[in-house]
């Protein structure tokens, strides 16, 4: 049997941590309710102990969704811990996620502690939280900058204490694919009692390497991944569920685990994040943005028009999109020309046609695209057309 590679998404808490991408109680609701149409196994709803609103929105999403498990963030401190248990409880599927730095750096300079305090804190918290919640999830907060030999002993502390998943965070986005291979596989090789916990992987993408580290990770044996939609979060955000989602549906050949995402409900999950933040996603980005499934080039219009493999390795109904689109540029060739006239509802003569075609040209090369109002006017040869 394949294996289940887990999808733990943080929009609500990490990606709310993007600036400008606060949301209210009643939005969260919303997106919560999409997250689990699409088919997530695990909403990190928020942080409970940071703010009442959290608080409440953390309570009251526990409350609204049935069928996924909803996880609320603690740092490894009993208040914290209360506080989450009390925003979580009623959840049919409760998660106490709760985190430690564990890298020199944070240790000395954020907590002020020893690696030994550290390390005792970390497993009295997780062991306390289990006294409440079945389902624990303990994260080593800046591991990819942490000491290996101290990572597997917080590590395997944290399990011996009840933790049911083990999260290697790349809180700073630091690491690379070969480089976040090894961690895992060592953490994999080094920790006893390993395959007592899902191996969770929590990338940030300050060198545009999230989707890359967690899909290496994935290689290494994790099986939960940890993201947001459109990538949201804190700095450059976090993986991307669209991105890691369809990498691993396209490529199940590198990749083959399964996971329970519907992909048809990405595009309107993504469309939901930027309609709530109101942060729109750049237009080339993978998979959601507007010209994931754009062609304008004549060559490529050309071939995907005869067949759509030529230059898509996913089509747009798989993510929920109703067709490709064919932008009409300075690129663009006489088989998108033609076919975009012939959708339009024109059937034009031969000759009409390269006339047209010519004008057409002549304009793409003043305007950025042309619209079907302006490929209007040059067949009825009479409209204006204004220049952008
Ligand atoms: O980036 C990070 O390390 C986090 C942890 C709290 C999991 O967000
Ligand atoms: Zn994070």
């Amino acid at each position: 049997m394949e294996k289940m590679i887990k999808i733990f998404d943080t929009t609500l808490r990490d990606g709310e941590q993007s600036p400008g991408c606060s949301m209210n109680i009643g939005e969260k609701i919303e997106v919560a309710r999409q997250l689990e149409k699409l088919g997530v196994d695990i909403i990190e709803a928020g942080f409970p102990a940071s703010s009442r609103g959290d608080f409440n929105s953390v309570k009251a999403i526990a409350e609204s969704v049935v069928n996924v498990r909803v996880a609320g963030l603690a740092r490894a401190l009993k208040g914290d811990i209360d506080t989450t248990w009390e925003a979580i409880k009623g959840a049919r599927y409760p998660r106490i996620h709760t985190f430690i730095a564990t890298s020199d750096i944070h240790m000395k300079y954020k907590l002020k502690k020893t690696p030994e305090e550290v390390y005792k804190q970390a497993v009295e918290m997780v062991r306390y939280a289990k006294s409440k919640c079945d389902d624990i999830e303990f994260s080593a907060e800046d591991a990819t900058r942490t000491r290996p030999e101290f990572l597997y002993r917080i590590v395997e502390g944290a399990i011996e204490a009840g933790a049911t998943v083990i999260n290697i965070p790349d809180t700073v986005g630091y690491t690379t694919p070969d480089e976040f291979y090894k961690i895992i596989k060592g953490v994999r090789e080094n920790v006893k009692n390993i395959d007592m916990a899902d191996i969770s992987v929590h990338c940030h993408n300050d060198l545009g390497l999230a989707a890359a580290n967690s899909l290496a990770a994935v290689k290494a044996g994790a099986t939960q991944i940890e993201c947001t939609i459109n990538g949201i979060g804190e700095r450059a955000g976090n993986a991307a569920l669209e991105e890691v989602v369809m990498a691993m549906g396209v490529r199940k050949d590198i990749y083959p685990g399964q996971n329970r995402i519907n992909t048809e409900e990405i595009y309107r999950t993504s469309q939901l994040i930027t309609k709530i933040t109101g942060v729109e996603v750049q237009p080339n980005k993978a998979i959601v943005g507007e010209n994931a499934f754009a062609h304008e080039s004549g060559i490529h219009q050309h071939g995907v028009l005869e067949n759509k493999e030529t230059y898509e390795i996913m089509t747009p109904e798989s993510i929920g999109l109703s067709k490709n689109k064919m932008v009409l540029g300075k690129h663009s060739g006489k088989h998108a020309f033609e076919s975009h006239l012939k959708e339009c509802g024109y059937e034009l003569s031969r000759e009409k046609m390269e006339e047209i075609f010519i004008r057409f040209k002549e304009l793409a090369d003043k305007k950025k695209d042309v619209s079907t109002e302006d490929i209007e006017a040059l067949i009825d040869g009479t409209k204006e057309i204004k220049d952008k």
